[in-house]
């Protein structure tokens, strides 16, 4: 018996269907054949591997029937038998695929103790991060020559957007985790020529939603979300690749302390326009104050750095020094760091200003790039920045969080004053001694 399956995979799904790793992630735009794509690869690995065990989740039942128990009725009648009390389409070679879904955190361990070599997630980002984590400890396989995968289709949003995030989009890998194991497709609307052709109009749609829901689900970003601090923040045109810097660019540095909490530090170069690049980052915990100056002496060989800000409380607290193992009693940790070779200074530490003067480089000087960037190895910063969200209560603050490496941004740029513009639209300071770009106190003035 030969089973016709109709439609030829656009690029991105071809990509997808090729791809070897432990997890595979489909995702981005709406419409792009995500779906499609699943349930394609899902029937092409049940027919090429016998005795294959599947599982294909969503995370309720009423979506699972629409998206795919209905489709693949309609695809596979008269080659696979499906049992619907069991919810399996049972092929010939004696694979299986199950339908599955997991609606309340609980049911995901009706899969407890089974055994599924390719397990597909669909809409990835509606399960939770200890979902995922357990449907994981589900995709083993006893047969020899096929190793387990697990496939995953998604658009940005809802309670699994951090942990999608995290490991497709920010590649920010912990414990046990391989980078190897991770492959993401970006889908866009675009590459799916079937539906724009049956539907001009649905492009049109997605063109009128509100900008946030635009950009998650026309353009696939990844870094909008409801409640977002910074939208201004654009993994295009404010992440860049890591390269050199001119020596005479002025260099400083900044740190959010912590030693429970991550401590970060972030190097920062103002190029002769006053356009302020961060070129490095350190981000740790658990570190005392005296190792922190050690790494960060040692991450600044050779490199001329002007000054340090860092969190004004660092002054504040007789005694923490010792609380943290770094110091005498009655020594503040400022002194620590200061005594082991990092000269610092308190940062001014003003919330509403210093998140407005983020904005402010976020934002297109009249030449319509950005005054600031940061390279794309910054991974902490670039996770936590986007990430933000507003303080209910404060409409004009961002809510505490996850927020170290942006409050040493913060930090940083509240030590350049005068807000940087090309020099075509400023005029310098007439008390600028170095002729470098950057004056005494560190800035321009907009005319
Ligand atoms: N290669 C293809 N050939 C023919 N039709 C396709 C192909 N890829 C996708 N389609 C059709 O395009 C439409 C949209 O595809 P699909 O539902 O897979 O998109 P999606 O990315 O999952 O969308 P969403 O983000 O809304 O879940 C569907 O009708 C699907 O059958
Ligand atoms: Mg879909």
């Amino acid at each position: 018996m030969i089973l016709y399956l109709h439609g030829t995979p656009n690029p991105r799904q071809r990509e997808f269907f090729l791809s070897r790793a432990r997890h595979t992630a489909y995702g981005g735009a709406r419409g792009g054949g995500k779906s499609w794509a699943m349930r394609r690869k899902l029937v092409l690995l049940a027919l090429n591997y016998p005795e294959l065990n599947i599982l294909l989740l969503r995370r309720t039942l009423p979506e699972l029937r629409e998206n795919h128990i209905l489709p693949l009725q309609r695809e596979l009648y008269g080659f696979a038998t499906y049992n619907s009390t069991e919810r399996v389409f049972n092929f010939p070679n004696k694979s299986r695929i199950k339908l599955g879904y997991c609606d309340t955190a609980s049911d995901v361990y009706q899969y407890q103790g089974q055994e599924y070599a390719v397990i597909g997630m669909e809409e990835a980002t509606h399960f939770t991060e200890e979902q995922q984590q357990f449907l994981t400890t589900c995709n083993r396989t006893s047969s020899l020559g096929f190793t387990p995968r697990m496939y995953y289709t998604c658009n940005p949003g809802n309670v699994g957007h951090a942990w999608v995030k995290r490991l497709f989009i920010d590649r920010d890998y912990r414990n046990d985790e391989r980078a190897e194991d991770y492959a993401f497709i970006p889908a866009r609307i675009w590459d799916n020529k079937a539906l724009l052709n049956a539907d001009p109009g649905y492009v049109r749609q997605l063109m009128t939603l509100p900008e946030d829901m635009r950009r998650a689900h026309l353009e696939g970003d990844w870094d909008v979300h409801a409640g977002q601090y910074f939208r201004e923040f654009s993994r295009e045109r404010h992440v860049t690749a890591p390269h050199e810097i001119p020596k005479w660019h002025k260099r400083f540095r900044s740190m959010d302390w912590g030693y429970n909490d991550p401590c970060c530090v972030l190097w920062h170069a103002v190029d002769t326009e006053g356009r302020v690049t961060t070129y490095r980052e350190l981000y740790i915990r658990q570190t005392r104050a005296e190792e922190v100056a050690k790494r960060v002496i040692e991450l600044s060989a050779g490199e001329d750095i002007a000054y340090t800000v860092a969190s004004p409380d660092l002054w504040h607290n007789r005694g923490a020094a010792l609380a943290v193992k770094g110091g005498f009693e009655g020594e503040t940790i400022a002194e620590v760091f200061i005594k082991s070779g990092m000269p610092i200074s308190p940062a001014d530490n003003s919330r509403i200003a210093g998140w407005q003067r983020i904005r402010d480089y976020l934002a297109a000087a009249p030449d319509g790039e950005p005054r600031w960037h940061c390279f794309s190895d910054c991974v902490n910063l670039i996770r936590e920045l986007p990430a933000m969200q507003y303080d209910v209560h404060n409409r004009e603050d961002a809510k505490d969080g996850d927020d170290h490496a942006p409050e040493a941004l913060r930090y940083g740029l509240m030590s350049r004053p005068l807000t940087a513009a090309p020099k075509s639209t400023i005029k310098r300071n007439s008390f600028d001694p170095l002729d470098m770009g950057v004056n005494r106190r560190g800035g321009y003035l907009l005319t």
